[in-house]
């Protein structure tokens, strides 16, 4: 007889996944966060808990009910969840079965395959095409979609590309697909401003995923949200465990709710400051794909590794997408608080020069035309 346990066949199909998430020492423009602090309303209302506050378990409701206010839904169509990671997982809990498909358009963020593997559905990865600047394959998408879809992923703005897909082109999808979950995830809409969120009462299949871990500066407290239907997000709620965002997060995040101008003043900084490493990027003649987000993502070339490294030795770390796929010799930079920015692109032609880049004169810069939204 074997003893040994083992676990179901889905997750031992599942690759490892390991951010490099150890050893952030230095300016952290690596994971999209916020580069500074979170409000000072979330540092008072830190200063006053107190220890006893944390022998209770978290209270949701209340909360739920002020983030309600703040987007402008009812509180049954809200659940506030550890992350939108956690919403993610949800999601894929509630509705996947073994076999379901699940549809991706590829490079995105890599917890919607991840958690749509470990159900044991299959992935359907269509890939954006670099060299159309990424643009969304709307058409591709809705002529993948089949009886067997069962949630379809869309990171709007996208992640690591920075590019957009248009409102009409997702609702088109949801309209298309009633059959399966359409998620779009906003986790970056405060640098963005557009979203479908008010449509979620006209498309019982629409959730919209919310997070407090970029232009709120809350990444560590893990807490997002979804929004959709109450009808589904009652089923959400089913899987969910009922004490799934910590008692700290609840308390913070009202605070960080009631001082938008905070959030308004960073996101000010990051277009600013997003504009100015794109000019940069165009000086250098570097290819990259305008950005909708707090990042950017540029095509270093075969030197890719080296530019990383050269960067981490001056103390600023950036993330390496070559892997992703269509991003050969990508790397993806933060652009956080405008002295984060200034001190990015100080090191930016010093690391040029070290690495001994030289512009790709040959290549048409086809994919930053097309980029163009
Ligand atoms: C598109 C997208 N969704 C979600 C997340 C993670 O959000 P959270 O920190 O709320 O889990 C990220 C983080 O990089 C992201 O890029």
């Amino acid at each position: 007889m074997n003893k040994v346990l083992r676990a179901r066949d889905a997750v031992l199909r599942m690759k490892e996944y390991h951010p490099p998430l150890s050893g952030r020492t230095g300016l952290r423009l690596d994971f999209n966060e916020n580069t500074g602090e979170p409000s000072p309303r979330v540092a008072a209302v830190l200063q006053r808990l107190a220890c006893a506050d944390l022998t209770r378990y978290p209270e949701r409701a209340s909360v739920e009910a002020v983030l309600a206010k703040f987007l402008a839904v009812s509180q049954e169509q809200v659940l506030l969840t550890n992350g939108v990671d956690e919403g993610v997982h949800l999601i894929c809990e509630t509705y996947l079965e073994p076999g379901d498909e699940v549809v991706i358009v590829v490079p995105t963020f890599s917890m919607y395959e991840i958690y749509a593997q470990s159900t044991g559905a299959k992935v359907v990865s269509i890939p954006a095409d670099p060299e159309m600047g990424f643009e969304f394959p709307t058409k591709t998408v809705l002529r993948s979609i089949g009886a067997e879809t069962r949630l379809i992923a869309i990171a709007n703005p996208n992640n690591p590309t920075g590019t957009a897909v248009n409102r009409r082109d997702l609702l088109a999808i949801a309209d298309a697909a009633p059959q399966a979950a359409v998620l779009v995830d906003e986790a970056y809409f405060d640098f963005f401003g557009e979203t479908v969120l008010d449509a979620i009462a006209r498309f019982p299949n629409l959730f919209v995923a919310r997070t407090f871990s970029k232009a709120y500066g809350l990444a560590g407290l893990r807490i997002g949200a979804l929004a959709g239907s109450e009808e589904q997000m009652r089923l959400l709620r089913k899987v969910s465990s009922p004490y799934n965002v910590n008692a700290i997060a609840l308390t913070c995040l009202p605070e960080a709710l009631d001082d938008p101008g905070f959030v308004k003043d960073y996101v000010a900084e990051v277009l600013q400051g997003r504009a100015r490493l794109m000019v940069q990027l165009a000086f250098h003649g570097i290819p990259y794909w305008i950005s909708q987000a707090n990042f950017v993502l540029a095509r270093i070339g075969a030197l890719h590794r080296e530019f990383v490294a050269e960067m981490r030795q001056r103390g600023i770390l950036v993330r390496d997408r070559s892997s992703d796929p269509g991003c050969d010799g990508c790397v993806r930079m933060t652009v956080g608080k405008a002295e984060h920015t200034d001190r990015l692109l100080i090191t930016l032609p010093e690391v040029l020069a070290t690495i001994g880049w030289t512009a790709p004169a040959a290549r048409k810069p086809a994919s930053r035309a097309r980029s163009v939204p």
